[in-house]
């Protein structure tokens, strides 16, 4: 069989994904998440999953648009894929009383109700605020009420903090040390430790996500100070350029992720923008080899079938998922094509490659190199865009379309 016509024809039945999408479960969502033995509290053992208002909504949210979201991913399937947390970005915080409470905007009348529904459907509910006076979108921050909103949080119920980093930058870092960039780092640390530890003091497992863009190599200092995830980069925008010069950024990094502390290259922008059916599958299929946090950024109740096909895959999603944690690295560029690797579980391995150009044609199509891989041909396995076995040869030739890529899961190598 040629590799590459097999995985063209397959381009053009997405319907196959169908298929594909009833394969090995994602885990398990505990309906009570907060009532968990105390061993199986540690949170973030594998990616979190779920989805994020800002990609589609930014400050447009809407205590509806959550309860739609959760409702989608329940009516989906997205949720027994493993898309658990329902995440409110930005703009849901009002002012702050007399004693220092903050409380909602009215574009959430009641968090704590809000909270229970999304509970009452097995999912988790995360928030977002920042470490200095303002968020990003100039709405109420922690600085200075870190505890008191730690456990507001946990008295609605919240599950995931995203913590930005925003504000802190001119009010706090510049203002503080003006002429010292590693004291202004050092303000920085602090501010995220503080969270931390006025988290857990609640007592309530909270996912905690730091977004801070990836300043002073936070994926150094990230776990130490509580990081169960930390962006390693600025926002995502729902197009190739940005993805794919996010994609290269996380090259060398795969050393600091494990269970419970992730490199997040940001939210997905899957069906968002103008990305091509192949700059979706590729954006999907390489936060999973990255083993990124999968959350979901479009527009659930207008989700198309072939967005909510490549979302559900459960095949890709095993790829983020797997417990041993091993994110992948990128083993070699040749031109515009990329290789990457991962290691699994159970010594299987997956195997990315990218095509980032837009002309490279059948007259010479990409050799892969398995030596460079450290492995030896022919290898069996599994295409996980089509479900089609394939065997993989040193040096054979692969043709993949522009902006595409080929994911193949070998059970065992060699
Ligand atoms: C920053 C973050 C985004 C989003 C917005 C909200 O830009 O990086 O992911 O949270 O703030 O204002």
């Amino acid at each position: 069989m040629r590799l590459y016509s097999a995985f063209s024809v397959a381009l053009l039945a997405l319907g196959s994904l169908a298929a594909v999408s009833q394969n090995p479960a994602a885990p398990k969502v505990s309906q009570k998440p907060a009532q968990k033995s105390a061993a199986a509290q540690m949170v973030a053992a594998t990616p979190p999953m779920g989805w994020n208002s800002w990609n589609f909504f930014a400050g447009r949210v809407t205590d509806q648009d959550i309860r739609n979201a959760a409702d989608q991913l329940v009516a989906t399937g997205m949720k027994d894929a493993g898309y658990v947390y329902v995440n409110i970005d930005d703009t849901w915080e009002g002012d702050r009383d007399a004693n220092g409470v903050l409380h909602t905007n009215s574009k959430f009348p009641d968090m704590k109700a809000l909270a229970d529904y999304v509970h009452s459907k097995g999912l988790r509910l995360g928030i977002y605020s920042g470490p200095g006076p303002q968020t990003c979108a100039h709405f109420a921050g922690s600085l200075d009420h870190e505890a008191q909103d730690a456990q507001l949080y946990a008295s609605w119920g919240v599950d995931y903090l995203k913590y930005d980093l925003c504000s802190f930058r001119q009010a706090v870092m510049t203002a503080q040390a003006p002429d010292d960039k590693a004291a202004q780092m050092r303000l920085m640390i602090a501010a995220y430790d503080k969270m931390n530890k006025s988290l857990k003091a609640t007592g309530r497992p909270i996912v905690y996500s730091f977004c801070q863009y990836g300043w002073d190599a936070v994926w150094e200092w990230g776990p130490s100070v509580g990081a169960n995830a930390w962006r390693t980069t600025g926002d995502i925008q729902a197009n190739w350029q940005s993805i794919y010069s996010i994609l290269n950024e996380q090259a060398g990094l795969a050393k600091y992720a494990g269970p419970g502390h992730w490199n997040d290259p940001d939210m997905l922008e899957v069906g968002n923008g103008k990305l091509t059916p192949a700059e979706n599958r590729t954006h999907f299929s390489m936060w999973a080899m990255l083993a990124a946090p999968l959350l979901a950024g479009n527009d659930l109740p207008n989700m198309t079938p072939e967005v909510k096909a490549i979302l559900t895959n459960r095949d890709v999603i095993a790829i983020d998922q797997d417990r041993l944690g091993s994110e992948a690295t990128r083993a070699y560029s040749e031109g515009e094509l990329d290789v990457w690797t991962r290691h699994l579980s159970g010594g299987a391995t997956a195997i990315a490659v990218i095509n980032a150009g837009s002309d490279r044609y059948s007259t010479h199509p990409f050799h892969l190199s398995l030596g460079k891989l450290g492995l030896h041909g022919p290898l069996k396995g599994k295409n996980l865009w089509t479900g089609e076995e394939v065997t993989l040869t040193d040096n054979m030739p692969l043709e993949i379309p522009s902006h595409d890529i080929l994911l193949v899961r070998i059970a065992a190598s060699k």
